[in-house]
């Protein structure tokens, strides 16, 4: 069976973004009572040098995101430490497991992980190389256009090919760019020019026409969304109704069961304030979603409430007026 196969209506493959900080377990159980997208990824689980794979695995769960297969994405540079991860998350289910090499934290690069595997093509290749080895589920690797410029953009990406990856995602920003340039769709086209796996297409995909228009400009075999779902959680339904010439237009109830789920999810012994903090990242997303709500955004975010449900009975309403 194809990897990254197409819907029976043409949609090619969706995927959700791993996203450290905010696509956590709530948001990806979340995500997947809505559903729409063909696999979710976790955020990136750290193999340090001293790790203990066996305990550090246990972080990873299959059936979270169930029936939406879940691939495990593992960030290191220890050869044998992330083979022995690799094999560590396949014995807990995971049906795909990705490489990070796009990670810009510098607690993280600081130890030649993520994003710095970029300033090392022959490291990526060798670490990618001894997960492929290890496991039998595919191995592939996302990675930026660079660390500090392109300039082992085509070197980086033949070190990840050779490595025997399955495919490659390509968020097409450097490490220096941080998420402050628009990403550069060119680079996708590029890659796509010469690589000879599937290459998934990533960055500032926000709306239907955004995701055609990566599709047609850069000829990517599939697309993963980040940011673009948390603003508006249904885009991969309405990417899919696209192709089956249909609409998906989401109701108000739609929005809540989503919220409802997420909630249920944050752990019972959090905080007030962690609980508020945690709904205050998740809604500044949603309030970016239309004009009226922009508006509304920054006081929703700088009001002080004294507890969650204070916080939610102010910003529900916000969010139902400008949602519909
Ligand atoms: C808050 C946040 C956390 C992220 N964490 C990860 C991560 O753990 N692993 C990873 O490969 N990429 C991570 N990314 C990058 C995203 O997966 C994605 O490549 C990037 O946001 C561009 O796609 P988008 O414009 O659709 O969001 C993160 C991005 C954001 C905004």
């Amino acid at each position: 069976m194809a990897l990254l196969p197409k819907d029976p209506h043409g949609c090619p493959f969706l995927i959700l973004a791993p996203m450290e900080g905010v696509g956590d377990r709530c948001f990806r159980r979340a995500m997947a009572s809505v559903g729409g997208f063909d696999e979710a990824v976790t955020d990136f689980l750290r193999v340090p040098t001293n790790a203990h794979v066996q305990s550090l695995a246990r972080v990873y769960e299959a059936e979270e995101t169930a029936p939406i297969p879940l691939a495990a994405q593992l960030m290191g540079s220890d050869i044998e430490l992330m083979a022995a991860m690799a094999r560590e998350v396949e014995k807990r289910g995971a049906p795909r497991i990705d490489l990070n090499c796009g990670c810009p934290s510098n607690t993280v690069t600081g130890r030649g992980a993520g994003s710095s595997l970029l300033k090392d093509p022959d490291l990526l290749n060798q670490v990618a190389a001894a997960m492929v080895k290890a496991v039998c589920v595919p191995v592939t690797i996302k990675m930026r256009s660079g660390y500090d410029d392109t300039s082992r953009f085509r070197e980086n990406l033949l070190a990840a090919q050779e490595s025997g990856a399955s495919y490659i995602t390509l968020h097409p920003r450097t490490k220096a760019d941080g998420y402050g340039p628009p990403a550069r769709w060119d680079l996708i086209a590029e890659a796509k020019s010469f690589l000879k796996i599937p290459l998934v297409g990533n960055g500032d995909i926000l709306s239907v026409e955004d995701a055609l228009r990566m599709l047609k400009t850069t000829g990517c075999d599939a697309l993963m969304i980040g940011r673009g779902s948390v603003i508006n959680p249904f885009i991969f339904h309405q990417i899919r109704a696209h192709f089956a010439k249909t609409s998906y237009q989401p109701k108000w109830e739609d929005l809540l069961r989503y919220l409802q789920v997420y909630i249920a999810e944050i752990p019972a012994e959090s905080s007030e304030r962690l609980k508020i903090n945690k709904m205050k990242q998740l809604m500044g997303f949603l309030f970016k979603g239309n004009p009226l709500l922009v508006e509304r955004r920054q006081t929703m975010l700088t009001t002080t409430y004294t507890d969650f449900k204070s916080f939610m009975d102010f910003a529900l309403p916000l969010l139902k007026e400008g949602w519909e």
